[in-house]
């Protein structure tokens, strides 16, 4: 079983795969970690803006390297961002999420893989797939809140003109743009919560099943 979500910034895309994840006894896999792990680490460099290094890191990226610590800020969204943009960061981090989809760790039958081009590029076959999506001011203060959450400081309207910069560079990019599959559900979750969101996905994929 192989659940596609894709969306933008802070749709709701994480919550939903995990939920989706545990339902159905499934890996998961969100790929947004992968970006922003590379951008991470490309930071750390002497030479971030050298397109060079961030594919070298891609290349030697394994699961293990993964860790969420210090990853949810949205400098690093924005960093993970314009790396994404770059073709062979994203070839060479293709067969990394591909093979995940085909062999799921821990002896899991299927995966949830969650990100922008998951239904259109990374696996165009998945059985199910879902775009969810909500109005800018909408996920921006969904991630206020979450960076409040964690203690973090946060301006509300900083963090607005973050997430529209971001769905723009990730929609206007030539590889992969951000864009719903054209046999995708759907979901816009602006005046949906947690629950309702998950309830919705499970009828669409029950009326697949
Ligand atoms: O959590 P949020 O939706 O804010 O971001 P994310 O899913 O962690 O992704 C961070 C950035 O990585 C995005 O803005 C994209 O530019 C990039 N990304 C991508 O290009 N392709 C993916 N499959 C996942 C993320």
């Amino acid at each position: 079983m192989l659940i596609a979500v894709d969306g933008p910034a802070a749709a709701g895309k994480g919550t939903l795969s995990r939920r989706l994840a545990e339902h159905f006894n499934l890996a998961r896999l969100d790929t947004g970690l992968i970006y922003r792990t590379v951008a991470k680490k490309v930071l750390e460099t002497k030479d971030p803006e050298n397109n060079k290094i961030a594919i070298e890191i891609a290349q030697f990226l394994s699961l293990n390297d993964l860790d969420t610590n210090g990853l949810r800020d949205e400098a690093i969204g924005t960093a993970a961002s314009k790396i994404s943009a770059i073709p062979e960061v994203r070839k060479t981090l293709l067969n990394f999420q591909r093979n995940f989809a085909k062999n799921p760790p821990n002896g899991k039958v299927g995966a949830v893989l969650d990100g922008r081009d998951i239904g259109t590029v990374v696996c165009p076959k998945a059985e199910f797939k879902l775009f969810i999506t909500a109005s800018s001011k909408i996920r921006a203060e969904r991630r206020f809140k979450e960076l409040q959450d964690r203690g973090k400081e946060a301006i509300r309207s900083a963090i607005l003109r973050d997430i529209i910069d971001r769905d723009e560079r990730d929609s206007i990019r030539s590889v992969s743009p951000l864009l719903p599959a054209r046999d995708a559900q759907i979901l816009d979750t602006s005046k949906l919560d947690p629950d309702a969101v998950f309830n919705l996905a499970l009828n669409f994929i029950s009326l697949k099943i």
